[in-house]
């Protein structure tokens, strides 16, 4: 049997989404993932945190980072990782979300990572298991993880979050990492912009405490951040931009649109990110100000202090289940 890990001040079973997290929780998330950026750096990575423990990736939708970092996490913790793979399991003989996930419960899983298409799906799913249920995403609601990765990115770049001023261009009307970086940003003391035209602007921005811009020149105009989101043609229903070229034209960036940000202003996209479109390449690549990589290297890094965290108020590996 494993010892005993102290729950060290973050009492929720669940990590469903980033409202309702305190500044305290975030803070203490994000110094635990900072411990696992060395442990990452190391020749040998792998710790025995979770040894005993059973992770299960179930994604509903595509995934290239959040799947496999939370993969990397669980097994550089030590846990065994099982990735359902949707396409061939029986919800494609019309097996239901609930059903899909009871089913796995069953079989007595520690962490079940979620990603799926409707909002509130993962929030659902959870109050029907007995394991801990994370979140990688769900419709245009949330994604926990994303957010708390750009936090991580940001705060070893710049030394706070507190103060900073952040634009958040592009797509926010469908983006559920718009929606986790504006709640983790407002609650951390940041300054939150959103850029974009009036289509792909929620109706309830100025409820969620950020400026609303429709024009880059004003909108990036002495930000700390840049944060870049693609156009998620998946979730659009109808036509939400005249064309791409024209996209591209206003709200693409580019180092002429750069130009108003402050110098050392850091451009951040969560990805996949489509070139010419949301982006310049050069933009993209810039070696001293684009943080996109080193945002997919925290990925793993705050998903394996997401996971050791919340398996603390598990019973301990190996202990009977109630
Ligand atoms: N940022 C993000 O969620 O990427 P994936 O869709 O590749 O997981």
């Amino acid at each position: 049997m494993t010892p005993p890990r102290d729950n060290i001040g973050f009492p929720h079973r669940h990590l469903l989404g980033i409202e309702g997290l305190s500044q305290t929780e975030i803070t203490l998330l994000l110094d635990l993932a900072d411990t696992y950026v060395e442990q990452n750096r190391r020749t040998d990575k792998k710790l025995t945190t979770l040894r005993g423990r059973t992770l299960i990736n179930l994604f509903f939708e595509s995934s290239t980072r959040t799947r496999t970092s939370f993969e990397l996490a669980g097994k550089r913790l030590g846990a065994d990782v099982i990735n359902m793979a949707v396409a061939v399991s029986s919800i494609k003989k019309g097996e239901t979300l609930i059903d899909t996930a009871m089913t796995l419960n069953a079989m007595h899983p520690d962490v079940l990572v979620v990603r799926h298409p409707e909002s509130g799906a993962v929030s659902l799913l959870s109050e029907k298991v007995n394991c801990v249920v994370i979140n990688g995403g769900d419709g245009s609601h949330e994604h926990p993880t994303q957010a708390l990765l750009d936090a991580l990115t940001i705060r070893r770049r710049k030394g706070r979050l507190g103060g900073l001023l952040v634009a958040i261009c592009g797509d926010i009307l469908h983006s559920r990492v718009a929606r986790s970086n504006i709640h983790l940003l407002n609650t951390m003391g940041a300054r939150v912009r959103v850029v974009a035209p009036p289509t792909l602007i929620p109706a309830e921005a100025q409820r969620l405490g950020v400026e609303v811009y429709h024009d880059m020149a004003n909108g990036l105009r002495d930000c700390d951040i840049v944060m870049m989101l693609r156009l998620q043609l998946e979730r659009m229903r109808g036509s939400f931009v005249p064309s791409v070229r024209e996209y591209f034209h206003f709200y693409g960036l580019d180092y002429a649109k750069l130009a108003v940000a402050k110098p050392d202003a850091l451009i951040m996209h969560p990805g996949p990110m489509n070139r010419g479109v949301e982006i310049d390449s050069e933009v993209a690549d810039d070696i001293d100000r684009s943080v996109i990589r080193e945002q997919v290297e925290m990925g793993v890094a705050v998903r394996m202090a997401c996971l050791d965290l919340l398996t603390r108020v598990l019973p301990e590996a190996g202990a009977p289940r109630p």
